[in-house]
C-alpha cells in the first residue's frame, strides 16, 4: 500500500506507480535526460524541490544523472520538508523500486540515519552529488536556500489539501532562486497555481498528466528581454 501522510491525508506519490510518475512528471517534464547529456565536465546542475517526502524524486534524479551526465559534472539537489520521515519509513516506502534506485537509496540512508531536526546536508559519489534539505515551513526554507536552480519539482501534496505549499510567496521564491532559463514541472494544473507561477515570472503550459490525471504543468522562466519594450 502506498504511503499516506497523516498530516495532509494525501499520498506521497501515485498508487499506480510512484517511480513511473516521478519519471514522467518531474524528469521528463524538465527534459532532464537530454539536459544532463548536454552538460560538460565541471558543469553543475541544480534541482530545487518543494517537498522531500520519501526522497523518491531525489533518488530518481540522481540515478538519471548517473546514467546521462558526463564524468566531472555535478548535481545539486535542494529540497525542503516540514515533517521529515524516519529512515525505516523511507526504506519501506521505496522498496518496490529497489532494482531501479537501490544503490542510491542505500547510500542516502547511510547518511540519513534519523529524521533530521535541522537542515540536512550530505554529499555522495565523491562530492559529485550533493543534497540540502531545509527543515521547516516552505517559505522559511526557501528564504535560506541558495539560488541557481535549473529545474524545479513542485511536489507538495494536492493544492486542495495543502494550500500552504502553493502560495504566491512560494512561487516568488522559486522565481527568485531560479537560474536564467530555469524550468519547472508539477503534477497539478490547478488554475490558481498556473496563474501564480505566471505572475512570478514563468511561462506555463499544460500537458497530459500521469495515469488517471488529466493534466500536469511544465514551465520556463521568462527571460527579462522578452518583457522589455522595443526601443
Ligand atoms: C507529495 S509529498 C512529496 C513527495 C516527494 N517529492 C517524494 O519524492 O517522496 C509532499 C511533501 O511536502 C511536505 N510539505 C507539505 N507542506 C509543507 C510545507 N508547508 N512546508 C514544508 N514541507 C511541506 C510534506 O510533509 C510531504 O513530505
Amino acid at each position: 500500500m502506498v504511503l499516506k501522510s497523516q498530516q495532509y491525508d494525501d499520498v506521497y506519490f501515485s498508487a499506480q506507480d510512484g517511480f513511473a510518475e516521478t519519471r514522467y512528471v518531474f524528469l521528463d517534464g524538465n527534459d532532464l535526460a537530454a539536459r544532463f547529456a548536454a552538460l560538460g565536465a565541471g558543469d553543475v546542475f541544480t534541482v530545487g524541490e518543494t517537498g522531500f517526502g520519501t526522497g523518491l524524486n531525489f533518488l530518481a534524479v540522481w540515478a538519471l544523472f548517473a546514467e546521462y551526465a558526463p564524468a566531472g559534472a555535478c548535481l545539486r539537489f535542494a529540497s525542503l520538508e516540514k515533517f521529515p520521515l524516519a529512515p525505516d519509513v523511507i526504506r519501506e516506502a521505496l522498496q518496490p523500486w529497489h532494482k531501479d534506485i537501490g544503490a542510491q537509496l542505500d547510500a542516502f540512508l547511510a547518511a540519513y540515519t534519523e529524521a533530521p531536526h535541522e537542515d540536512f546536508v550530505a554529499s555522495f559519489n565523491d562530492g559529485r552529488v550533493s543534497l540540502w534539505i531545509g527543515i521547516g515551513d516552505a517559505p522559511d526554507c526557501l528564504s535560506r536556500a541558495k539560488g541557481g536552480v535549473d529545474a524545479w519539482f513542485l511536489d507538495g501534496f494536492k493544492p486542495s489539501s495543502n494550500p500552504d505549499m502553493w502560495t504566491q510567496e512560494v512561487f516568488d521564491h522559486a522565481a527568485r532562486l531560479s537560474a536564467p532559463e530555469a524550468t519547472l514541472a508539477s503534477f497539478t494544473a490547478a488554475g490558481f497555481v498556473r496563474r501564480g507561477l505566471a505572475q512570478a515570472g514563468f511561462d506555463i503550459s499544460k500537458r497530459a498528466g500521469f495515469g488517471r490525471k488529466r493534466d500536469m504543468i511544465v514551465g520556463r522562466l521568462r527571460s527579462e528581454t522578452e518583457d522589455a519594450p522595443c526601443i
